[in-house]
């Protein structure tokens, strides 16, 4: 595709996009009587405009059903985690019963880890990607503390190279087979968030078991973006948020996948509680906990209702989009965004995220030597809603549910008019 620097071109690109019209259903923040420009899916959602019914529906059960409405109503409550899982499974490429919701990420990560980080004899070490998100990188030291380990000797960090950005998937690699006696564990960000950079699932998937090890995958911002192959990647386990790129809100519930190799074997080591117990068994009030044979078999309270119906509603958007469309979309649009940056100015700033669109999402970061917070704020102020993470970086996603290539064009002409 040759893009062209013109409004009127923007125009022809959002008049020929079938998922255009995703963009009414959504509410923006509005700045002087205007949608502002709203590139921050990457952190916050927008608002589907069906959140509101879908949060009425259980509030009426709620109000006129009371504890009836586990049972009944329009969706009982007894199985409420279930109903988003078959729509989750099509984003990350996996079965229903390898994914269920509950809790939030890191909570999540903690409690998959308590599954399968299993240190033994010499092989405690876990691989990570240097700059992992700091909540990551957190649960990760505090797990090998609480094994006795020093985070020092126990968590390897896989780094760019010297005056890089970006972490070199060979050096990842690398340091898989280096640490080949040791590892037992390999935990990345799909996506990092400071530099957009997708990483290859199945490759480093593959390493992580050649040598013995495990490979759990952060995808906060990866589900809903990019299409994945969880399942055929043989992942073990991933975690992610849905109040991104899901759309579900602040503090939304939480996602997980388990592949059905861990899930189906009921002795698979796990904190358990009692919604994670075989439904069958489950109101017999008896000891003896018997898991279910799936991801539901690793949910531990009753399902968290208000915090999963804007996903559920969510969900139906993308079920009628297609996780296909939406990247084919998106890639277009990244990549619009880009072409459109290199014509402006120079502002101070380098776009640091991979150029190649197999190796990023919606998102692209800009590094700024200088002044990043201070743009920032300039950009907010214009009626840009992007954010700023340190050290010196504005992240712009324009997620393709909501976002199109005039507001790309709008972003350009007001950064290329004020800055
Ligand atoms: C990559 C990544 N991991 C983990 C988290 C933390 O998620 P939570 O606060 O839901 O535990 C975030 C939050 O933005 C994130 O971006």
């Amino acid at each position: 595709m040759v893009f062209e620097n013109s409004r009127t071109f923007a125009f022809s690109m959002d008049e020929a996009d079938e998922l255009y019209p995703f963009k009414r259903e959504f509410y923006f923040p509005q700045h002087n009587g205007n949608d502002a420009i709203y590139f921050c899916g990457n952190s916050l959602g927008l608002q589907p405009k069906n959140t509101e019914a879908a949060f009425k529906t259980e509030l009426d059960s709620w109000k006129n059903m009371a504890i009836e409405g586990y049972f009944g109503g329009t969706n009982p409550w007894l199985y409420y985690h279930d109903y988003v899982a078959p729509s989750l499974a099509t984003l990350v490429g996996a079965a229903a019963h390898e994914i269920t919701v509950m809790n939030a990420l890191t909570v999540n990560l903690h409690l998959l880890m308590l599954s399968f980080y299993k240190p033994s004899g010499g092989r405690y070490k876990i691989l990570m990607e240097a700059g992992a998100f700091p909540s990551d990188q957190y649960a990760v030291e505090t797990q090998v503390k609480h094994y006795g380990f020093s985070p020092a000797d126990a968590v390897i960090e896989v780094a760019p190279r010297a005056g890089e950005k970006l972490i070199k998937e060979e050096d990842i690699l690398q340091a898989i087979e280096e640490n080949r006696d040791t590892l037992a564990m390999v935990i990345m960000g799909g996506i990092n968030y400071y530099t957009g950079q997708l990483f290859d699932i199945a490759a480093i998937t593959a390493a992580a078991h050649t040598v013995g090890a495990i490979a759990g995958w952060d995808l906060a911002h990866v589900t809903g973006n990019v299409p994945l192959q969880l399942h055929n990647h043989g992942v073990d386990f991933a975690v992610w948020c849905s109040y991104k790129y899901l759309n579900a809100g602040p503090g939304a519930v939480g996602g997980v996948f388990i592949h059905e190799k861990h899930a189906a074997d009921t002795d698979t080591a796990r904190l358990a509680g009692w919604w994670g117990n075989d439904e069958k068994t489950r109101f017999k009030m008896e000891k003896g906990f018997f898991a279910k044979p799936t991801a539901a078999g690793w949910n531990i309270s009753t399902s968290q209702v208000f915090n999963t119906v804007a996903l559920k509603a969510s969900l139906e958007l993308f079920g009628r989009a297609g996780i296909g469309r939406l990247r084919d979309k998106s890639v277009m649009l990244t990549a619009y965004l880009e072409y459109l940056l290199y014509q402006l100015p120079n502002i101070g700033f380098e776009i640091i995220t991979p150029k190649d669109p197999a190796k990023r999402g919606a998102q692209l970061c800009l590094y700024f030597n200088n002044h990043g917070r201070e743009i920032h704020q300039k950009m907010l102020d214009n009626g840009i809603i992007v954010d700023y993470r340190e050290p010196g970086v504005i992240r712009v996603a324009p997620a393709p549910l909501y976002c199109s290539f005039t507001d790309v064009y709008r972003f350009y002409e007001i950064l290329k008019d004020n800055f």
